[in-house]
């Protein structure tokens, strides 16, 4: 089995390239079957859960052909209009499997889709994409086997209120909406970058999208979308896991190919603490030296602070000096690397859905496993500022989201391999000693 093996107190220095963002390509990706038309999408990040998707879109019947390793063209007129289900091993894994259920349902009026998967960090149920479908005009069922049908005689544009913000259902519901007869309003819409970026691609294959970005987002619906050229935003959960990276390793990191303004709630907090960050047109500079100060953060909803930076984020304030705290108000089990950062020497005590951090000096190397997607990011940070050698398993999770994380470490002086067995652990271990 496959682990990262790292040496840390090396402080990363260089500069770092951003990749297409996870969670807009992934919503993008399903919305590109809304057409019959060819649609090339640029900046697809090359990771496990883009290949995935495009592996059940092809498995739809749908033509998908990798231009290059970051551009991809779908045509979803060759889609089988008798096969309009989607259950394979691979995209159980996945949680946004179910963006095929909002894309399918749209274009066909039927879609069945297993239950998504995905980190483990909550309980994440669909109450509210299903609520939305039902708006629409829609009857969803969850069968047998843990898949969700929605089928629909016909679409009608609806006023919905979604009781919670949440990004996977927002954009369901807007691919679910664009082909619809009449005019949906989603209230309470969530306004991350990413739902800017699939309201954008949409609107580029002829959808009528406003709002986008606020909490109102109004759908007027269109007769067809044809084929497009898009090019997907950078990651701002990337970048920032740079960020953070720079910060805990008191290195000295330009993160380029980046949105500064996505990245202001992350900047701000950075700066807070004493770290150097300095904005450009679409690159950010951070640097670190000493100790970092204290702080509090809540995760919320974009513009708030990211949830899907609250592992890095700990992990580095776990480095500071005095009491942080950090509160997770969007996941109910966000805190699982907590007990792998004490292995580490770290003192994060959870009470609730909150982590009460008290700093201590450094980190010492050790074995790991990676919980999820974002903690063993976390970890990986950890790893690169700890005094001697760590390993971390389980790292599929991250392959999931980060395209070439040891690669892009090791290009800023990192000391870290991926290795598949004890030997080769061992020349890592004698190279770097
Ligand atoms: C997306 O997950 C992202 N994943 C997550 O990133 C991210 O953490 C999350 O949005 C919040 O920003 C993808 O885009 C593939 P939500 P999603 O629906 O859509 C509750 C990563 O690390 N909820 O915004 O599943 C839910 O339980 C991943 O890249 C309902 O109650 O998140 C949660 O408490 C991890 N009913 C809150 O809303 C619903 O029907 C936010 O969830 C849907 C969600």
């Amino acid at each position: 089995m496959e682990k990262y093996v790292i040496k840390g107190r090396v402080p990363l220095d260089g500069e770092v390239t951003i990749a297409g963002a996870k969670n807009a390509a992934l919503g993008i990706l399903a919305a590109a079957i809304l057409t019959d038309d060819e649609c090339i999408i640029e900046n697809v990040p090359y990771v496990e859960d883009t290949k995935v998707l495009l592996r059940a879109i092809e498995a739809l019947g749908a033509t998908v052909r990798y231009i290059d390793l970051h551009t991809v063209s779908i045509c979803g007129k060759t889609i089988d209009k008798d096969n309009l289900c989607v259950d394979d091993e691979y995209i159980r894994r996945i949680r946004a499997s179910y963006y095929l259920l909002g894309s399918m349902l749209g274009k066909f009026k039927y879609a069945q889709v297993a239950l998504p998967g995905g980190c483990d960090i909550g309980l994440r149920p669909i109450d509210q994409h299903i609520k939305g479908f039902e708006a629409l005009g829609a009857k969803v069922d969850i069968v047998s086997g843990g898949k969700v049908v929605a089928k629909a005689d016909e679409l009608i544009g609806r006023h919905i209120y979604m009781d919670v913000v949440t990004v996977g259902a927002t954009i369901n519901i807007m691919m679910a909406a664009v082909l619809a007869e009449g005019k949906t309003t989603i209230e309470n819409a969530a306004k991350e970058p990413h739902i800017v970026d699939v309201a954008n691609f949409l609107n580029s294959m002829g959808a009528n999208i406003k709002g986008a970005g606020t909490d109102v987002i109004r759908i007027r619906g269109v007769q067809r979308l044809v084929g497009t050229e898009y090019s997907i935003i950078p990651d701002q959960i990337e970048a920032g896991t740079f960020m953070t990276m720079a910060v805990a390793t008191k290195g000295n990191i330009l993160i380029k190919n980046v949105i500064p303004k996505h990245m202001e709630a992350i900047s701000s907090k950075l700066s807070e603490i004493g770290a150097t960050v300095i904005e450009y047109d679409d690159s950010i500079r951070v640097m670190a030296d000493g100790r970092m100060k204290s702080t509090q953060i809540k995760t919320l909803p974009y513009p708030g602070f990211p949830t899907d930076m609250q592992p890095q984020m700990a992990t580095t304030l776990a480095l500071s000096s005095g009491n942080s705290i950090i509160t997770e108000s969007i996941f109910e089990n966000r805190f699982k690397y907590v007990n792998e950062l004490a292995r580490m020497g770290a003192r994060i005590k959870v009470e609730g859905n909150s982590a009460i951090i008290t700093g201590v000096e450094g980190y010492t190397g050790a074995n790991l496993v990676a919980p999820d997607l974002r903690a063993g990011a976390a970890l990986v940070i950890a790893a690169l500022a700890a005094d001697g050698i760590s390993t971390i398993d389980d790292i599929k999770y991250i392959l999931r989201g980060y395209e070439d994380f040891d690669g892009k470490i090791r290009a800023l002086g990192g000391q870290i391999e991926i290795v598949n067995d004890e030997r080769e652990e061992q020349k890592f271990k004698l190279r770097v000693s």
